[in-house]
């Protein structure tokens, strides 16, 4: 097996990863592992843009309590307050790194409104391709001063006496390497990928949370799953996201009989927080009707999104003549590992940023376009941290490889999907997830240690340990709250508010 060593070990290359790793480089040496591609990240897919108080007239506090009206009052206070104030400093260093945000001709930034803000606040890039530029501005820099090493999966955490020493990887032609590093950060991404309707790069599966948890982490809030609600809808299949921009820029939700389906469900009509919309896409589908995002009144729409054109082009929705077909599918993971507010895991040299951390910020429900500014202020977080931080050093011991631990007979990616979807979507109740608990639990109990796993076992194996992880999270908290909706107890209950549902291997606390 192959063995090297590093400073610091970025293990995902969404923008938190990309970021951490662009602000660490200059003194230390970094490396960055990815699945995939280094564009293989929601990142990348982002649309909306970066959420932040840069107009003069905008306060951090306003943005600070729309982030905690969306998560329900869920949210960690003292992390969502971070959040929000270090949003404009970061803005600036990412225009500092040569990332140009739109204008107006006279020079203003455009900023565009999204889901439960109460002001338009969202600073975006060509429209609703915010994601891909940040991506390839920040690239550019990595590729010529960082060791980014693509198709690179993550098969488990180096561990001696409780403290992370660093990973062990492999790579598409099956060859293992142990790298070794005394600052190991993970940044992954989330879940969504174990939903057959999602909006997310194929790659996101829970890596990083299954990885963790393994570890002997602690980590919470899994139940907390953000559907949005209007991804493209051709035949109930994986297609892309329609940004909520649009509904931003006037963009209305109807069913086939042009009834305006948000008009009595919430003040904030069509711009209501993303549960919410979601359920009510949801219930409206269940009962059979077809549901509409209506832009026929939206001026300049290809100028204005242009990415949503391609998508719709790509799948043959004729923008000129027909509504765009839309549904809700999964999108965010607002649960995940556990961290401080500087980013650090329960375990020691183990770091944890963007949406595979659970920083708190995004309570039970995440604020729309909170996450790339997530990404970026923690990535700052755990730079800090780790600059400062004096007594980091490689460690000289190799542990020897004893094998993954794989399930003896994987079931197909898609029937943990379909378990998903069924059992643990935007409605479940006790006797759906207890079901899904025992699915997952039976695959569990039949496994093997594996010298040489494949990609697929792997990434089966964490799926499904995740997928029970959430089920179980969700069948414990009795209420409903944000995200978490249960048919069986629909309102939210005093005695859960600010309680978290807390998984750690060998000890289960609510
Ligand atoms: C969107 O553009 O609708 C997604 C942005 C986000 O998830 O905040």
């Amino acid at each position: 097996m192959k063995t090297q060593s590093t400073d610091v070990l970025v293990i995902g290359s969404g923008l938190a990863g990309l970021m951490t790793a662009e602000l660490l480089s200059t003194d230390k040496n970094v490396m960055i592992f990815t699945k995939g591609k280094l564009e293989d990240s929601n990142s990348y897919l982002a649309q909306g843009g970066i959420a932040s108080t840069i107009h003069s007239e905008d306060r951090w506090y306003d943005h600070f309590i729309d982030t905690l009206q969306a998560g329900c009052f869920h949210n960690n206070q003292d992390a969502t307050e971070r959040l929000v104030k270090n949003g404009p400093p970061m803005i600036r260093i990412l225009e500092h790194l040569g990332v140009e945000f739109d204008r107006n001709e006279d020079g203003t930034y455009q900023f565009g409104n999204e889901g439960a803000h109460h002001r338009a606040r969202i600073l975006h890039i060509n429209g609703d391709s915010t994601g891909k530029h940040l991506i390839h501005t920040i690239k550019q820099r990595i590729m010529q001063k960082n060791l980014v090493v693509e198709g690179e999966t993550a098969v488990q955490l180096i561990m001696k006496d409780h403290k992370c020493l660093g990973v062990w990887t492999v790579n598409a032609a099956g060859e293992m390497t142990a790298t070794y590093a005394p600052t190991v950060i993970l940044a992954t991404g989330g879940m969504s990928g174990i939903y057959p309707v999602n909006s997310n790069a194929t790659t996101i599966t829970g890596d990083g949370i299954a990885l963790a948890y393994e570890a002997g982490a602690a980590l919470s809030d899994l139940e907390f799953v953000q559907f949005h609600p209007t991804l493209l809808d051709i035949e109930g299949l994986k297609a892309g996201l329609v940004t909520e921009a649009v509904r931003g820029a006037g963009g209305k939700l109807i069913d086939q009989n042009g009834l305006q389906l948000m008009k009595h469900e919430h003040p904030l009509m069509d711009l209501a927080p993303r549960d919410i919309v979601s359920r009510v896409l949801y219930r409206s589908r269940q009962q059979g009707k077809k549901t509409f995002l209506d832009i026929r009144h939206i001026s300049d729409f290809k100028e204005k999104f242009p990415t949503v054109t391609e998508l719709c082009k790509r799948n043959h929705v004729h923008l000129e003549k027909e509504l765009i077909p839309v549904a809700p599918g999964a999108h965010f993971t607002m649960g995940g590992i556990d961290v401080d507010v500087h980013g650090r895991t329960t375990i020691p040299n183990l770091y944890a940023v963007g949406e595979v951390a659970n920083t708190g910020v995004h309570g039970a429900n995440r604020l729309a376009s909170n996450s790339l500014l997530e990404g970026i202020v923690f990535a700052r977080e755990i730079a800090c941290t780790v600059l400062t931080d004096q007594n980091r050093s490689n460690h000289p011991t190799h542990i020897p490889w004893k094998g993954a631990c794989v399930l003896k007979s994987a079931p197909a990616f898609e029937e943990i999907q379909q378990v998903m979807d069924q059992y643990v979507g935007i409605e479940r109740n006790g006797i759906g997830l207890t079901k899904a608990v025992q699915w997952f639990q039976n695959h569990l109990d039949q496994q093997e240690f594996k010298e040489n796993p494949s990609l697929q076992e792997i990434q089966s194996r964490h799926a499904i340990l995740v997928g029970s992880l959430i089920a179980t999270s969700a069948l414990a908290r009795t209420e409903s709250r944000g995200s978490h909706y249960r048919t069986d107890y629909a309102d939210s209950k005093i005695k859960w508010q600010q309680k978290r549902v807390k998984r750690r291997k060998g000890i289960y606390e609510q």
